[in-house]
């Protein structure tokens, strides 16, 4: 969380730069903003706000002249929102300034070891700068700033510039930092879309690296401490996948584009995913873990491996993964799910599976992630980049991806395919403005409940799951998703006259049970939703989707969020950016 951008080179409108290259990073926080640039006379000029940087005005920005500067978007873990919480941090002295992604464990011992009168806000990121004053007295800017890196615990992305300085300094621990590189000039910042219009050219900084920047780039190993050479690697990201065109928010574009995502996830090498299936056959106990979003899917692809492929496969939310650890042993496989790439219980669930030696496969959005270079094997769902904080095209790209290499370990990869292309299709036709004008009048009869339910079986259960987190997150109703059959254990107390209830239902074997169910909660009085592909008369409201077969998970799951996003614009939110979240998750 926390978007960090720096730039230095040879234009002279770095204030600008970071702070509209900050406005793309926006998704990964928006408590706060700052923007600081070195001046002409060598000192540090600072501005800093409560609010989003999106809605900021570049007043006494746009006007300063520097080739140096760095601007921050933040969502606080340590401090309230407030201006003084808000980076950059400039120490005391005034004479380093600090951007910072993540978190110090250690901060309260180092504000105890130098003075706790020294810090003006509450927050851990403020050591760092006044760490690498206090250390200036004795060492210089690179040597300071390198003892720094070395003493924190935590996860941290932070960048650094001092007075007097013509250079900035970075390290990394857990949190990313990328480094995009032209001609004279580089842009180091935690995601691409920051400087994609510049350069895609770039250079991904590693844990324990840090880089000095100063007519060009110097790396170096905090390990070992040793230079080191990394390779420059051109992304093929295109600049306009990352705007949102003509929609209104980027969710719903990001759901529109789900027209022809699909098609990119299972476009894949089939040698590779052949080989990915012989490893899933051969291993002794497969684990598949992932976070919100990323968890559902991998719940849901546990039903397409015991149906498709007969096997049995275990999930585990990452935040909950690290206590198998009992079961883990070489042999073992983990498939972790992650749109980010970057999402730090994902990555702690990675690290405990290869602590035990096991091998671990990913499937990530974001090319090199932190993720993706960490597994032993990575496949790219190529959903194109995903702004708006919840999940849409991601989820339904990890499903498909999920589907076809199940079909392969079942040894019927063509068969898996050639459903995949026909729900494509049938997903194209079915996001049609008709289609939008229905679920945007379902949206219009239940936005003043207060609750609503949302029931699944089998594939579908974890959907339902997945329905409530994406109501939940946008609209901020409450929101609960429950397996059909464990209504009447308890849940259906909740069911008032009137009551929103949704049911994803589909052309499968346990197509009659979730029927009665439905019928159960209609008899007490509930408003039924049914998104089927046939019509039923306990359905107050029939969202009609496709016949997907085994797929019905990725058909079902896409009205819902067209519903989620209408909810919220109905109640006047921001589907983009909803309270409290981010769209990065990398703190634990
Ligand atoms: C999805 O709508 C959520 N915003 C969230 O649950 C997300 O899926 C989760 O944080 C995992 O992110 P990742 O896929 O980038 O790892
Ligand atoms: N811990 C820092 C703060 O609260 C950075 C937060 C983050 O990266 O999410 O300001």
């Amino acid at each position: 969380m926390c978007g960090i951008f720096a730039y230095k080179g040879s234009r002279d409108n770095a204030p600008e730069i970071v702070f509209e290259g900050l406005k793309k990073l926006e998704y990964r926080g928006y408590d706060s903003w700052g923007v600081t640039w070195k001046k002409n006379d060598g000192s540090i000029s600072l501005q800093k706000q409560i609010g989003k940087i999106s809605e900021a005005s570049k007043e006494g920005i746009i006007d300063e002249k520097s080739h140096l500067a760095m601007s921050h978007t933040r969502w606080a873990t340590h401090g309230g929102v407030t201006q003084k919480n808000a980076h950059p941090h400039l120490s005391s002295g005034g004479k380093v300034a600090v951007i910072h992604n993540g978190i110090i464990e250690n901060y309260e011992e180092f504000k105890k070891r130098l003075g706790f009168e020294r810090f003006r806000s509450e927050t851990d990121t403020e050591v760092i700068s006044e760490l690498i004053e206090e250390y200036m007295k004795d060492l210089n800017f690179e040597e300071a700033t390198k003892k720094v890196a070395k003493e924190l615990k935590g996860r941290y992305a932070f960048i650094a510039m001092a007075t007097g300085e013509n250079r900035i300094i970075a390290a990394r621990r857990g949190s990313p930092l990328i480094l995009g590189v032209k001609e004279g000039e580089y842009f180091l910042a935690s995601d691409i879309p920051a400087f994609l219009q510049f350069t895609r050219d770039v250079n991904y900084l590693d844990d324990e690296q840090m880089v000095v920047i100063d007519d060009k780039p110097r790396f170096y190993d905090l390990l070992t401490d040793s230079e080191i050479e990394k390779r420059l690697v051109t992304i093929d990201w295109n600049p306009q996948e990352a705007e949102k065109g003509d929609f209104d928010h980027f969710m719903l574009k990001e759901i529109m584009d789900q027209k022809e995502t699909i098609i990119r996830a299972i476009d894949q090498n089939e040698e590779a995913i052949l080989k990915i299936a012989e490893y899933i056959k051969n291993a002794k106990g497969v684990f598949l873990s992932g976070c919100g979003t990323g968890g559902k899917v991998c719940m849901a692809a546990e039903y397409f491996f015991s149906v498709v492929a007969n096997r049995h496969v275990n999930f585990a939310p990452a935040s909950e993964f690290p206590i198998y650890h009992h079961f883990l042993i070489p042999e073992s496989l983990l498939i972790v799910v992650s749109q980010s790439g970057e999402t730090a219980d994902v990555l702690e669930a990675m690290h405990v599976a290869k602590e035990k030696g096991a091998k671990v496969l990913s499937l990530v959005n974001v090319q090199g992630s932190t993720v993706a270079r960490y597994s032993d094997f990575s496949l790219l769902i190529n959903a194109g980049p995903e702004k708006a904080v919840a999940s849409t095209k991601a989820a339904t790209s990890q499903l498909a991806l999920l589907l076809l290499i199940a079909h392969a370990v079942a040894g019927k990869l063509q068969d898996g395919k050639k459903l995949l292309i026909e729900t494509a299709s049938q997903i194209n036709d079915m996001l049609n403005p008709r289609f939008l004008t229905y679920i945007k009048e379902v949206a219009d009869d239940i936005v003043h409940s207060d609750h609503t339910y949302i029931i699944g079986k089998a594939a579908n259960y974890p959907m339902a799951l997945e329905a409530a987190i994406k109501i939940q997150e946008v609209s901020y109703i409450h929101a609960e998703g429950f397996p059909a059959g464990e209504l009447k254990h308890g849940p259906i107390a909740l069911v008032s006259p009137g009551t929103p209830c949704i049911s994803l239902i589909a052309e499968d074997e346990v197509k009659g049970d979730i029927i009665n169910n439905t019928i159960e909660l209609k008899a007490r009085g509930a408003h039924i939703i049914g998104v089927a592909p046939f019509r039923h008369e306990s359905f107050d409201h029939w969202i009609r989707v496709p016949d997907a077969g085994v797929a019905s998970p990725i058909v079902n799951v896409i009205p819902i969020q067209l519903l989620a996003y209408y909810l919220s614009v109905l109640r006047g939110c921001n589907p983009d950016m909803p309270r409290n979240l981010a769209k990065s998750v990398t703190v634990k």
